[in-house]
This record gives C-alpha cells, sequence and structure tokens, in this order.
C-alpha cells in the first residue's frame, strides 16, 4: 500500500495560544493531550512556520526512535543548551554522537554502577538522618539536593569535599536558568547585561574554573578512583587508542552528566513520594518487602536491587504516570515513512511517554497507581514495545538508565526504612511540563516516622 499523504493527517486550523481559548491552554501537555484525543494517532500542527506532528501509536515511536532512527536528528530544542553544554553526549549528533557514546559507556558498565550504589545509599542515609519527625519539607527541592549530591560524588569522586559547595551552589544558578538556555534566541538573549544573566556567566566561570582545576589535579595522578571522571579522563576509542578526550571535551561531557543525571531521577523520586502519600497500603507493602530483604539497618547494594521487585514496580508505575522526560522530538532529516504517512523532511516528530503511558488501550484504569500491574507477566507480556519507553529508545536511549534504576530503588529503600510523608496541608499538586515533568508548586509534605 502506497504511504498516505502528510496532509490527510488531521489537525486543528490554528493552535490556540490566544484570545479566548487562552485560558484553556495550559501549556503544551495539555494541547497535546487534546491533539490525541480530538485526532487520534497521528496530529498534525503549524507552529511558528514549522511543521509538527504527534504521533502516539507504540509501533510508530519504534520506527521514529529505532528502525528509522537515521532519518531523523534531535532538532532545535538542544541548540541553546549547546552553548553552555558543548559538543557534549546529548547534543552531538551522527559519527560524532557514535563517537562519544562508545567513549563513555564503559562508566555505565555494571561493574561501575555497583559502585556507585555505595555512593547512592551513603548520601541517601545522610539525608535521612538529617530529617526530623513532623518537620515540613518540600521534596522536590529535598530530592534535588539529594540527587545532586550523588551525581556529584559519582561524577568527581569524595575527594572534591572541599569543591563540594561551591560546585553545588553555581549549579543551582545554571539550573535555575536551564530552561532559558532552551530559548530560541538564547545565543542573543545572553549577551543582554542583566543582574540575572551577570549571575549566570559568574557561576559559569566559576563552576568551569573548578572542573578544569580538578581535570588538571587528576591528569598528574593517573590512578582510577571508580568516578565517572576517571573513566572520562582513560575513555579510549578502540578505533583510535591514542585519541583521549581534551579537558575540554571533559569538561562538557561531566556538565553534561551532571545535568542530565539528577533533576530527571529527582522528579521521579518525588512523584514516587507523592504517589505513596496517597497509596498508604502500597507504601506498607514496599516497606515491607525493604525489610525483609535488607533487615532493619543493612545498606542496600546494586545485587539488592533485583530482590526487591515490588519497591521497582512502585518506581516503574510513578515513571508511568509522572515519567521524567514526558516528550521527546525529532526533526525528519529526509522524507520518511512513519505509520503509513509521509511525513516531508524537516517536520518536526513528536512522541510522548506522558499520553502513550496514560493510554488505556495498553494500560487498564490508566490513571489509577497500580503498581501491581508491574507483576502481572501475562499483561507484560502482550504490551507492545513502546507502551513504556521513560528512557527512550533506539541509538539515543538514556545512557543512565542502569544508574537511574538504581539509584531509585536504593534511595527508596534506604529512606523508606525510616520516614514516610504526609500531605502537608497547604499542598497543592501541579505539573509543569518543561523540559522534564516537574511539580509545578513543589510537593510541600510533613515528614512522618515509618
Ligand atoms: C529517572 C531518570 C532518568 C530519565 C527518566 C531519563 C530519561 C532520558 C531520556 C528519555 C533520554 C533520551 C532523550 C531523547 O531521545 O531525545 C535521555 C538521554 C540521556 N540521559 Fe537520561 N534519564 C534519566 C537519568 C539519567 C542519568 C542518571 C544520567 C547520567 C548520570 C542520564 C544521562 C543522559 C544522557 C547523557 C543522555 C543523552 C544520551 C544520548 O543522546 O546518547 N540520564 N535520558
Amino acid at each position: 500500500m502506497s504511504p498516505r499523504p502528510f496532509h490527510s493527517i488531521p489537525g486543528p486550523r490554528e493552535i490556540p495560544f490566544v484570545g479566548s481559548v487562552h485560558r484553556r491552554f495550559t501549556g503544551p501537555l495539555a494541547f497535546f493531550e487534546e491533539l490525541k484525543r480530538k485526532h487520534g494517532d497521528a496530529a498534525r500542527f503549524t507552529l511558528f512556520n514549522e511543521r509538527f506532528v504527534l504521533f502516539s501509536d507504540p509501533a510508530w515511536v519504534n520506527e521514529v526512535l529505532v528502525t528509522k532512527q537515521h532519518s531523523f536528528r534531535k532538532g532545535k530544542a538542544l541548540e541553546g543548551a549547546r552553548v553552555f553544554l558543548g559538543n557534549s553526549l546529548l547534543v552531538s549528533e551522527g559519527e560524532e554522537h557514535t563517537r562519544q557514546r562508545r567513549l563513555i559507556q564503559p562508566a555505565f558498565h555494571r561493574g561501575r554502577i555497583a559502585g556507585y550504589a555505595q555512593v547512592m545509599a551513603e548520601k541517601a542515609l545522610q539525608w535521612t538522618n538529617a530529617q526530623e519527625a513532623g518537620r515540613e519539607v518540600d521534596l522536590a527541592v529535598e530530592m534535588n539536593r539529594l540527587t545532586l549530591a550523588v551525581v556529584g560524588e559519582t561524577l568527581f569522586g569524595s575527594g572534591v569535599e572541599a569543591e563540594a559547595h561551591e560546585i553545588a551552589e553555581s549549579l543551582t544558578v545554571i539550573i535555575e536558568n536551564f530552561n532559558r538556555m532552551l530559548l530560541p534566541f538564547w545565543k542573543w538573549l545572553q549577551r543582554i547585561p542583566t543582574e540575572r544573566n551577570r549571575r549566570l556567566h559568574e557561576a559559569q566561570e566559576r563552576l568551569d574554573a573548578t572542573i578544569y582545576r580538578l581535570i588538571a589535579q587528576r591528569r598528574t595522578d593517573a590512578r582510577d578512583h571508580g568516578d565517572l571522571l576517571s573513566m572520562l579522563l582513560a575513555a579510549e576509542d578502540a578505533e583510535n587508542p591514542q585519541k583521549r578526550l581534551t579537558d575540554a571535551e571533559v569538561r562538557d561531557q561531566a556538565m553534561t552528566l551532571f545535568i542530565a543525571g539528577h533533576e530527571t531521577t529527582a522528579n521521579a523520586l518525588a512523584w514516587t513520594w507523592h504517589l505513596l502519600s496517597q497509596h498508604e497500603e502500597a507504601r506498607r507493602k514496599m516497606t515491607s518487602e525493604i525489610e525483609t530483604v535488607l533487615g532493619s539497618d543493612r545498606m542496600p547494594g546494586l545485587e539488592d536491587s533485583a530482590r526487591l521487585p515490588y519497591t521497582t514496580a512502585v518506581l516503574s508505575e510513578s515513571m508511568r504516570l509522572y515519567p521524567p522526560v514526558w516528550v521527546v522530538g525529532r526533526r525528519a532529516l529526509e522524507d520518511v515513512t512513519i505509520g503509513g504517512y509521509e511525513v516531508p523532511r524537516r517536520t518536526i516528530v513528536i512522541v510522548s511517554q506522558y499520553l502513550i503511558h496514560r493510554d488505556e488501550r495498553f494500560w487498564p484504569a490508566p490513571t489509577e497507581f497500580r503498581p501491581e500491574r508491574w507483576l502481572d507477566e501475562a499483561a507484560q507480556a502482550v504490551r507492545p514495545k513502546f507502551a513504556y519507553f521513560p528512557f527512550g529508545g533506539g541509538g539515543r536511549i538514556c545512557i543512565g538508565d542502569a544508574f537511574a534504576w538504581t539509584e531509585g530503588v536504593i534511595l527508596l529503600a534506604v529512606m523508606a526504612r525510616r520516614w514516610r510523608f504526609e500531605a502537608a496541608p497547604d499542598q497543592v499538586v501541579g505539573l509543569n511540563p518543561t523540559v522534564t515533568l516537574r511539580p509545578k508548586y513543589g510537593l510541600k509534605v510533613i515528614v512522618r516516622e515509618a
């Protein structure tokens, strides 16, 4: 059968950005939800003279991310981030991306993650010990701090206490501005001499100076410290063994891992605790599994995550309902057929974890939090491959997926034995769908004994 023409894909004539419709338009997520509801698995629209299509059939996601991935590139959304992240793994394309991926992959092998798991458990314990029953905390803020501490130490090792504060401070300023960096005119906007830009540039300079100093120290000490920095400095390209990463390349990759590696996991944990605060039975079941496997005080390691299926199911279910990366976009490099539709060159193709993870064709009672569905092997067997894809897929699948699963389960295991969290009286829950899916008003909770 010949492909159906692009213009046969249904879609709205106008994008409801202004006027009366503005009130209904609560952001890109609500807009995509409405597109799918009205138009089905393929919906097209035009915005700022760009052609977009939203695909919501898992088989078509497989085509975009896997079988036809070479017909696409990541597109302009991350161009602004390139100013700060350099030409690193997250933003590079084509052969350069393949080369970087090959160099960095060993830092995420199972043997290395076992070492990082120890750091994860220690940081979680420090956090746990610092809490007090009855206190109100914002879990969004707390989980960000905790995952930042984890990625900081797994990246740079424990010898950086002196720099840790400096790194965290500068990084906080940068992350506060990260969404601005994704704006189309960021290259120019960042040059406007505002107070905010000045603070940002100062933070970037301080962070660079600290990271280059750490790299220089490590260059004189060739030991393997077991952290990501050691791996990056030692990384060898099998096809060109003489070619190591330069200092600037190591800086760019380290910064990328810092940014990509903490907010996503922080969101996953914050949403998980939010769901558990509403589902006491699931929380009890999870805590009891953790206590059975680990006792009351043994610290979890990498091998324990396989022994905690219910805890893992809780995390899976939380990332189904609140996928930390809720949408992925690609630009077509050439004319390509997806789902039997012609997609012309330059079209931006969008697939959304949030929408597909809540599609009732694949998920009975889709809005309900039911960790048990992950333990039902028969249901798992019939579910299409891309009905669940919190980490993306294909050649650009998240390089930190095993790291993130391990971190999620370990942090939950350490925290849950001691504490539970109750919604604060003034808690307001909302979605803020930026690059990641953040809780819009934070997640205010009261800390209670488990
Ligand atoms: C729950 C936690 C996480 C989620 C949900 C997540 C999700 C994702 C997704 C969906 C992508 C692919 C984006 C695309 O195809 O356009 C991605 C890429 C990436 N992630 Fe993660 N991530 C998580 C944690 C991490 C961690 C812990 C690290 C590092 C320590 C990390 C580093 C990266 C990097 C470097 C890329 C780019 C990979 C490439 O293009 O080759 N992520 N992540």
